[in-house]
């Protein structure tokens, strides 16, 4: 069954608990927190401190993107806010084995996230310390962008590479109900969605339609 991950950066950030509190009741699987530090993207949002208020606010899990430089420093800290997975970029990470072992040691679901130029082999030996891929389908750093159809092709490369073993394959940027479908055939397993949720006159009727166009693949 396809997950679906309303990203809070496209919620009204005056607002959050809130917001969060909309996408349980509408039905979404886990939040999705994307942290950005004005370094390795063009943005800055929250931190520690936010991922532990959120925790406050639901029991859904929460899936914790970290768009910064140096993740590893960051980790202990993210992890007693309360993240549930955290997903570091392979840019990001000159000994992604050892951040990812860091991040498991805390009994957090280890993620890697590509950026659409990134190639999947960067992960060919590190398949074994992952719980999840993020195959970002836009240049991090903003919501509200065009979904990149190359990104199509890597979903169902790296779901080969992942063989039979148990990692989510999660898709992030520019996700909407109508393209939920290929991204569900190419073995996607999380659809991660800002603009299309939050943007929505009702956010629990955008996620079901998200949902029902990925399960009919
Ligand atoms: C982009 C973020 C995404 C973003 C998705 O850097 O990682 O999670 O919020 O937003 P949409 O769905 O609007 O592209
Ligand atoms: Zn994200």
């Amino acid at each position: 069954m396809i997950k679906i991950a309303p990203s809070i950066l496209s919620a009204d950030f005056a607002a959050l608990g809130d917001a969060v509190a909309a996408v349980e009741a509408g039905g979404a699987d886990q939040i999705h927190v994307d942290v950005m530090d004005g370094r390795f993207v063009p943005n800055i949002t929250i931190g520690p401190l936010g991922v532990e208020a959120m925790r406050k606010r639901t029991r859904l899990p929460l899936d914790v993107h970290l768009m910064i430089v140096e993740p590893e420093r960051y980790i202990l800290d993210f992890a007693r806010a309360g993240a549930s997975a955290l997903t570091i970029h392979a840019e990001t990470c000159p000994h992604l084995q050892r951040t990812l072992a860091q991040i498991r040691e805390h009994d957090v679901h280890a993620g890697v996230a590509l950026n659409p130029s990134t190639h999947p082999s960067v992960l060919e030996y590190v398949l074994d310390d992952l719980d999840l891929v993020l195959v970002m389908s836009v240049n991090p750093g903003f919501g509200g962008q065009t979904f990149l159809p190359t990104s199509l092709a890597k979903i169902s490369q790296v779901r080969a590479m992942l063989g039979a073993r148990a990692v989510d394959v999660s898709v992030d940027g520019g996700v909407t109900a109508a393209l939920a479908r290929s991204l569900a055939a190419r073995g996607a397993t999380t659809l991660v969605a800002g603009s299309a949720i939050f943007g929505a006159p009702d956010p629990k009727v955008a996620i079901s339609e998200i949902r029902s166009a990925a399960e009919v693949a």
